[in-house]
């Protein structure tokens, strides 16, 4: 689990890449571009799902642990190795123990995670929605369960994508049927939505109708801000 944790690709940006000689430095009018797509895409809404940014404030992983008051830690699995001791953890810090790009420093502790999201399922809309049975089980075809209660999720609420790495590569959304980050922000939504407060429409309907109607030059700037989240593997 913890070389697996540590494998995994850091969420960066295009700038950061190419100060480390990986990708070749944006010119200065994508730069101007990246950045005015950057504020855009906070005044017409995304961010409000796609958060910026989080603060992680414990950045070793470990394992095993007893960390979340011993939920984590495989009792099962203590008992057929007589080595699996909380006490000798193979341990992993992001900050300390990654090469670059690796994830930022945050003053006071902890670090900033820039991953565009807030790891919470919204209401997509009719539109997105999947065409399943109304809802759905979990991966395994068994309920999930909460506090002993069976969960449900309707076939239109999706956890946010974190829009890290987005500008790697396509395709998007939840079964890939966006070729293009354009067509990934108008499924957001459509042309004529069921009205507010009325079953099918979509949360993030507002936000998408901003974007739509900016001028072109503007989609264009968050375009380009959506392809400058790209995400690196590390020589760890
Ligand atoms: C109400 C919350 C919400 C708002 C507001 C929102 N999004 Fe999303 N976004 C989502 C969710 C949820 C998904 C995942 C949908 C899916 O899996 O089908 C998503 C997916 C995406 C994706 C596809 C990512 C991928 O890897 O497949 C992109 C790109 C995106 N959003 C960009 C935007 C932009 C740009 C805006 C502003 C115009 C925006 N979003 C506004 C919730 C939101």
């Amino acid at each position: 689990m913890t070389i697996y944790s540590a494998s995994l690709e850091t969420p960066s940006e295009v700038a950061q890449l190419a100060s480390l000689g990986y990708v070749q430095a944006p010119s200065a009018e994508d730069r101007r571009r990246i950045e005015a797509g950057r504020g855009l895409f906070t005044s017409v809404g995304c961010a409000s799902c796609h958060a910026p940014e989080m603060a992680l404030t414990n950045t070793r992983f470990e394992e095993p642990t007893l960390r979340g008051n011993g939920n984590y830690y495989d009792a099962a699995l203590a008992k057929l190795d007589p080595n699996y001791d909380p006490k000798r953890p193979v341990a992993f810090d992001v900050l300390k123990d990654a090469k670059p790009p690796r994830a930022e420093a945050r003053q006071g502790g902890g670090a900033t995670i820039r991953l565009y999201g807030d790891l919470k399922r919204h209401a997509m809309g009719r539109l997105l929605a999947d065409h399943a049975d109304g809802e759905s089980d979990g991966a395994d075809g068994d309920s999930l369960k909460y506090d002993g209660k069976v969960v449900k999720i309707p076939a239109d609420h999706f956890l946010t994508a974190e829009l890290w790495g987005v500008g790697n590569t396509g395709p998007y959304l939840h079964d890939n049927r966006a070729g293009t980050l354009r067509e990934a922000i108008l499924f957001h939504g459509e042309d004529e939505p069921p009205a507010p407060s009325q079953p099918g429409r979509s949360e993030a309907q507002e936000s998408r109708d901003a974007f739509k109607a900016r001028p072109a030059v503007e989609q264009e700037s968050i375009l380009a801000f959506l392809l400058s989240l790209r995400s690196f593997a590390p020589e760890r």
